[in-house]
């Protein structure tokens, strides 16, 4: 979603600022903008599109020239996408740059109409913008606490002042915000590759924590005004991870990432052969305490707990239940104090899955996090955090980030299952050592890719497809259907293959597509009697199943093989092909792959 970046030091200050917006592309954003002083007067510009707008407007009409500035990429909640609504907000004296929403806008407007103010844009965010006028008496810190206490929401400011030509403030609730710091110069971010190029230093802001920041100097206080001594935290994130490192989008280089993304993620968590989850506080004697297991998330995240469901089911016999959280905070769920209830997050800063988390809080469950943002929102207000080392996942359709997660979900199966008697000892060493052999299993899956491209071109032209699956196969139907359609615009249906009868293999005819995921051994012959049906009904088919698996002659049009696993660890690999058909199809389409319309990486507003 919306992006923040600040500078103030001795460099030319919008070189930085859209040098690092750049690195916020990833987020999602449909304008962007920039306030420098120039000569003691603020200055701003901002386009709608794409930052290459932008930047071409400042070249084309005027770059203000000057080492203090703050800049923002917008995704429109309120008000259309325009120059107008983009961000920064605000007047002569002040200037805003805003993430997430201000939901007492509407009455903050009307306050302010009253007493003279007129507004340009449709945004909640200018609001806050003369807010801050309003409340400025030449003290920046005291205007900023006064309209901390008249708003209502969640957000990040980076703010600059006229009368302080040479500082950025900042500030932040339900939103996240860093404050970077280099040898003489300093940094305001949402996120921290938007300046890992320049810095690896950075302070976290909590809620609510005013930060004032000068090329030489940063100062914390509180919002009544308590100086704050913070830590400095050090980023081990690579800078070439948020860069492409020779593929032509970051989605192909996510996929690819995948064996070394799960190496990283499950290696410490393995002990003497055995799953350890114990790093985080989840021992063994907590884990068989819980009465009912809780797994909520959204997308991709979503599936992965989908996943984590079956496998916990089947090895540990223990329930769960899997919801999405924006289901899950509005239904008043059953959960108690005897429970534990798993969030997934990549970003950790997805606002229904923190809702989600907070509402488990209220009803006094323990919350544990699978996140892998460290720091994040969601990671701090766990109970326990078990953080997936995918490295910075870019593209908005999630690849690597649910390999990782399904992999902690087998872990926690595992050790869930031994420590419940329903494996022993010796399954459990076996489970695990077939787990640590996977992303060989992942690398050798990547080899389907021209196939997948091949499958790919035979799909660009359909108006609609089908996914269908049993078991552990329905869960990589929807994550597979899900990522077909968010980058490549083609709309697709994952379906229970058992439920087509019940309704919607009406839809099938002639040449529509339908991805038959086969890869259970045990559901196998269903499965092909459902390929069978739709087949005979003109169907295009496709089928995603093990190597060497053998089909009556005519069955499928095309198979797409993947390494012969176990069952329960085929999702693993049967995820590789389904990533890399909605990759090559969005392609072939010539759709932005990395950066689908409409959408944002991490989803911070409900
Ligand atoms: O950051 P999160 O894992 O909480 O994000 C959850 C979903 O927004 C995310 O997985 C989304 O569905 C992806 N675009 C799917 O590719």
């Amino acid at each position: 979603m919306c992006g923040i970046v600040g500078y103030v030091g001795e460099k030319e200050c919008v070189d930085i600022l859209l040098d690092s917006l750049s690195k916020l592309e990833y987020r999602g954003y449909d304008s962007a903008g920039v306030a420098v002083f120039e000569d003691g007067k603020i200055c701003v510009q901002k386009a709608q599109g794409e930052l290459k707008n932008l930047r071409d407007k400042i070249n084309s009409t005027h770059k203000p020239v000057g080492g203090c500035g703050i800049g923002h990429t917008r995704w429109a909640t309120h008000g259309e996408p325009s120059d107008i609504n983009s961000h920064p907000h605000g007047n002569e004296r002040v200037s805003i740059v805003h993430n997430g929403i201000i939901e007492n806008y509407k009455d903050i407007k009307k306050f302010l109409t009253g007493k003279g103010y007129t507004f340009e844009s449709e945004t909640d965010t200018e609001t806050v913008a003369k807010l801050l006028d309003y409340y400025y008496e030449y003290d920046p810190i005291d205007a900023i606490i006064k309209t901390l206490n008249d708003v209502r929401g969640a957000y990040a400011l980076g703010i600059i002042f006229k009368d302080y030509p040479d500082t950025i403030f900042a500030v932040r609730k339900d939103s996240p915000l860093i404050v970077g710091t280099a040898e003489g110069e300093n940094y305001i971010a949402s996120d921290v590759p938007a300046i890992l190029k320049y810095t690896k230093k950075y302070y976290l802001l909590e809620e609510n924590e005013i930060a004032t920041i000068k090329a030489n100097e940063i100062t914390f206080c509180d919002i009544h005004k308590k100086p704050l001594e913070k830590e400095v935290q050090i980023s081990n994130l690579d800078m070439n991870a948020a860069e492409k490192g020779g593929y032509e989008h970051f989605m192909l280089k996510e996929i690819h990432e995948q064996p070394s993304a799960v190496k990283t993620t499950i290696t410490p968590r393995i002990n003497n052969g055995m799953p350890d989850l114990s790093e985080c506080g989840l021992t063994a004697e907590k884990l068989d305490s819980y009465k009912n297991i809780f797994i909520v998330a959204c997308g991709t995240a979503m599936h992965a707990g989908v996943v984590g469901k079956y496998v916990i089911e089947k090895l540990a016999r223990v329930p769960v239940t899997v919801d999405i959280a924006s289901e899950f905070r509005y239904r008043n769920p059953i959960v108690g104090k005897d429970d534990l209830v798993i969030v997934i997050s990549q970003s950790g800063e997805t606002a229904d899955t923190k809702a989600a988390l907070h509402l488990a809080h209220d009803k006094g469950a323990e919350v544990l996090s699978v996140v892998n943002v460290k720091g994040s929102s969601i990671a701090r207000e766990s109970d326990m955090v078990i953080y997936t080392h995918a490295g910075p996942e870019i593209s908005v359709a999630s690849t690597k980030a649910f390999s990782v997660q399904m992999s902690i979900m087998y872990l926690l199966a595992f050790e869930l299952a031994y420590v419940k008697g329903t494996i022993d000892k010796e399954e459990c060493l076996r489970l695990t050592n077939e787990l640590s052999n996977i992303p060989d299993k992942i690398e050798e899956a990547l080899a389907c890719q021209d196939k997948c491209q091949y499958v790919s071109s035979k799909l660009i032209t359909a108006q609609s497809l089908l996914y269908i699956g049993r078991g552990l196969d329905y869960a990589l139907s929807m994550e597979g259907s899900l990522k077909l359609k968010e980058i490549s615009y083609i709309h697709s249906e994952s379906y229970a293959a058992g439920e087509l009868k019940h309704g919607t293999i009406s839809l099938i005819e002639e040449g529509v597509p339908v991805i038959g995921v086969a890869t259970q051994s045990d559901l196998l012959e269903k499965m092909v009697s459902n390929i069978v049906e739709v087949k005979s009904r003109g169907a295009f088919s496709i089928c995603v199943c093990k190597e060497g698996e053998e089909f009556d002659e005519g069955i499928v049009d095309e198979r797409i093989e993947v390494p012969a696993l176990e069952d329960v660890l085929m999702p693993m690999v049967t995820v590789i092909p389904l990533q890399l058909l909605a990759y090559y199809t969005t392609v072939l389409k010539g759709f932005n792959v990395d950066k689908p319309r409409n959408l944002a990486k991490s989803v911070t507003v409900e």
